[in-house]
């Protein structure tokens, strides 16, 4: 490889890492976004330079490369922002087919493309480690994907015995890895080991419930990014070794950041057992609240947002539900040039996607300013006179403080009891995806609005042009 070649791939990295910082900052992240985009570019250039000389068939790479720029801009621009996370999902499982794919090709060629200072057991260990994590990645994200889409149940699918299967699996991985090693072309050791990951993909997907799917996203994200490394150290191209890294790496972090934000066993998730919570009876949820709950009007909530002079909101999943975040921006204009204090606290995980809510308010232009995060929420909290829990469940049950038998005991919330008065917005009075009651919405200084959030806001914001 040219030594041009590798300072370009160095440069890759240092923008793309550059890229992951800006974009742990909603100010920053368009930024985040671009900068990686260049990054990307120079590493497209640079391998053309670095492999010139054997390149000859254009018209295929010229074909693909169109096609597949055509058909990320055209999925860029069409899919909704609610259909984000099977999007991503799809996208995931291309990187992961790319990798087993590509191995599979190392192999057959195994004469013309192994680099002559390496071993053949590092050479073929390092294609059966990218077929396997390649082809793990590709089905698990295909069944991710067909199961946000709704195209399969999005229930988790358990089988009988499911993780003694995946020890069983895993060991005939190994197996078929070293014989592959001692005889690499007897090929069908490495369909073994594509069907076993494709089983291992399959039992691990299956068995997760659609509304923990980003979780498992994020760690088949890390999967692909592995995978692309160790295609790196097939073809000794320190470019996919360090961009593979660091996908696998950021990709485990931001796994590791969701199962502490959701309570989950991070370890557990890594090897596929995410437990999904008991859902609560409705039954139970009847008597809990019983004679308890105090409902509220459009005009009351609209009198106490006159009276307050700081509203923390608290959005939650039925804002996305309701795609209510251009009321909800019109409520905090109308709030702030009446000289009003008011912040957005949002929680790790409120919503169904990590940023979910981020990407609601900055689509309708709320200014980063406003937007807090979790701890800074619970500071503003203490002292508000209003918090505005626009539907938020889980992120903000206290339950997940005071009671060890809850699916969610653990978990960081947004204590929005702190303030002086709390406002509820939901339809009724049924559980969040935890699938358990909530005490907040029975304490003393709670009142519920129950209606759709779209109609509830709108509803506040033209009693509160009246006052
Ligand atoms: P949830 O606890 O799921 O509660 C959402 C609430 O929104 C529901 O109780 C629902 O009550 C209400 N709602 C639904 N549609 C509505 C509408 N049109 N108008 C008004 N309200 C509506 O949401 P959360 O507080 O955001 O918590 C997120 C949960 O999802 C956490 O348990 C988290 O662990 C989990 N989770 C998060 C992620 C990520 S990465 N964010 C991924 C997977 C799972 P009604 O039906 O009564 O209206």
């Amino acid at each position: 490889m040219h030594d041009i070649t590798v300072a370009l791939y160095l440069i890759t990295v240092l923008l793309f890492i550059a890229g992951l910082k800006l974009l742990t900052s909603p100010r920053t992240a368009r930024m985040g976004n671009l900068v990686s985009a260049v990054g990307m570019t120079i590493a497209i250039v640079a391998t053309f330079l670095g492999y010139w000389s054997e390149l000859s068939n254009w018209t295929y790479i010229l074909i693909g490369g169109i096609l597949g720029s055509v058909v990320g801009a055209f999925l860029a621009y069409w899919v909704d922002m609610r259909d984000i996370p099977q999007f991503v999902a799809i996208l995931n499982s291309f990187g992961g087919a790319v990798s087993a794919l590509v191995g599979a090709w190392a192999i057959f060629n195994m004469d013309k493309v192994k680099p002559a200072f390496a071993s053949t057991g590092l050479f073929v260990g390092s294609v059966v480690a990218d077929a396997f994590i390649g082809t793990i990645a590709f089905v698990g994200s295909v069944i991710a994907f067909a199961k946000l889409q709704k195209l399969i149940t999005e229930r988790p699918v358990v089988l009988p015995m499911k993780n003694l299967l995946n020890v069983i699996a895993l060991i005939l991985v190994f197996v078929f890895g070293y014989l592959l090693i001692q005889n690499p072309h007897n090929y069908l050791y490495l369909y073994a080991i594509f069907a076993l990951a494709a089983f291992l993909g399959f039992n691990v997907t299956m068995a997760v419930g659609g509304a923990d799917m980003p979780v498992v996203i994020s760690l088949l994200i890390s999967y692909a990014g592995l995978s692309a490394a160790a295609l790196g150290f097939t073809f000794m191209n320190y470019g996919l070794i360090m961009v593979g890294s660091l996908v696998g790496a950021s990709g485990l972090i931001l796994t590791r950041i969701m199962a502490k934000a959701m309570n989950r066993d991070f370890w557990g998730i890594l090897l596929g057992n995410i437990t999904p919570p008991e859902m609560a009876t409705t039954s139970s949820d009847a008597a809990f609240y019983e004679g308890k709950v105090k409902s509220t009007s459009p005009d009351e909530v609209a009198m106490m947002l006159k009276y307050a002079d700081r509203i923390v909101i608290i959005p939650g999943y039925g804002l996305a539900v309701a795609q209510a975040q251009r009321e909800l921006k019109e409520l905090y204009d109308l709030l702030t040039k009446d000289g009003k204090e008011v912040y957005f606290a949002i929680h790790d995980v409120a919503g169904r996607m990590p940023g979910h809510m981020n990407v609601l308010l900055a689509e309708v232009e709320v200014p980063y300013e406003a937007l807090k995060t979790m701890d800074e929420g619970n500071q503003l909290l203490e002292g508000a006179d209003v918090a505005l829990v626009v539907g938020a469940n889980d992120v903000v049950n206290p339950l997940a403080k005071e009671d060890p038998s809850t699916p969610i005991y653990g978990m960081p919330i947004l204590e929005a009891d702190k303030a002086r008065s709390v406002v509820v917005i939901k339809r009724s009075l049924s559980p969040g995806f935890a699938g358990i009651p909530n005490p907040l919405f029975i304490r003393d200084n709670t009142v519920m609005l129950f209606d759709d959030a779209k109609k509830a806001l709108r509803a506040i914001i033209d009693a509160y042009k009246e006052l």
